[in-house]
């Protein structure tokens, strides 16, 4: 009896704290919904930054310079980091990053579609800091306010290094868009393949959302995927035009009534596919991953056996 009113006691402190825009932190009683719906996330997200790696660095061997190496080398970097930022965060929930790692590898937990993608040129990497990286940080922004502390804070870092990112994405396809007729036809190219993905990286439409309305009372979520995508067009078409590209949506156009941009829909019979694993990428992606698991192995024995024998004799 006495279990159950604390119990309670416990659920109304939580809602306080939500309700007060406070955070939810590591030591704090939570329900085991809030918790497994912030693994959830934060995993998926942790997901997509590690995998998030491969179509880039795909390029870094094919840099055409010295300077876009090491550009490129500090950014696919930079989203490992990300990457340990937040399996740190989603530890703090309970859960052990071995244990992620192998819901990952066997397909149990997700990461974001548009990493399904190829990687076809150059212009590839500039588009991808551009509207890949631009999409992360309408995402991820709001975020940074989230209610479980580890993740916020986590945001706060990973914010930071994603606006490099975009702007060094932006820089190299303004530089293209100086050069040749070739070397703005492939920055053309690259975007009307990337436009809609990109788009769809902000979920489902709120209508077809499971997790949307429960994320949002509960603070994890701060918008709609809808709302996050209007704001990511109203961005982007402006640095379109300032790029001299062309976004490849025939009912892409300004709305005075609304003071927003009006757009098209992605077509999600596409997205559901890639979701489910039948992108062009989806088994290549898993199974580079995998392999570097394997082949990590015994780095990861050698260094547990080390910290072992530490502490054996710090005992000492
Ligand atoms: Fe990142
Ligand atoms: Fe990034």
């Amino acid at each position: 009896m006495t279990q159950v009113v604390d119990e309670r006691e416990l659920e109304a402190s939580f809602e306080r704290t939500i309700a007060h825009n406070d955070r939810i932190e590591p030591r704090d009683w939570m329900p085991d919904a809030y918790r497994n719906s912030l693994i959830r996330q934060i995993a998926q997200h942790a997901h997509s930054e590690i995998i998030g790696m491969q179509p880039e660095a795909n390029w870094i061997t094919r840099a055409p310079s010295l300077r876009r190496k090491a550009i490129l080398l500090a950014k696919v970097q930079d989203e490992a980091g990300h990457g340990l930022y937040l399996y740190s965060a989603c530890e703090t929930l309970g859960v052990s990053r071995d244990d992620l790692t192998r819901r990952l590898i066997e397909g149990r937990q997700k990461y974001s579609s548009i990493f399904n993608y190829p990687t076809l040129s150059y212009a590839d990497v500039g588009t991808i800091g551009w509207l890949v990286d631009g999409a992360a940080i309408c995402n991820q922004v709001p975020l940074c306010r989230t209610s479980y502390g580890p993740y916020g804070r986590a945001m706060i870092r990973i914010c930071k290094e994603e606006s490099f990112h975009q702007r060094q994405g932006y820089e190299l396809l303004t530089t293209m868009m100086r050069g040749t007729d070739e070397q703005r036809a492939l920055v053309q190219e690259s975007v009307d393949r990337f436009w809609w993905p990109a788009l769809m990286m902000f979920g489902p439409s709120d209508e077809q959302s499971a997790n949307t309305e429960q994320s949002m009372a509960w603070g994890i979520k701060r918008h709609t995927n809808d709302e996050l995508r209007q704001r990511f067009v109203d961005m982007t078409v402006p640095q379109a035009q300032a790029l001299g590209v062309t976004l490849p949506d025939p009912d892409l156009v300004w709305n005075e009534e609304r003071g927003a941009y009006d757009f098209g829909t992605p077509d999600w019979d596409e997205f559901w596919a890639v979701v489910k694993g039948d992108g062009p990428c989806n088994a290549q992606r898993v199974a580079h991953r995998r392999r570097a698991w394997d082949e990590g192995a015994w780095v990861r024995e050698a260094a547990t056996a080390f910290a072992a024998s530490q502490q054996t004799s710090e005992v000492r």
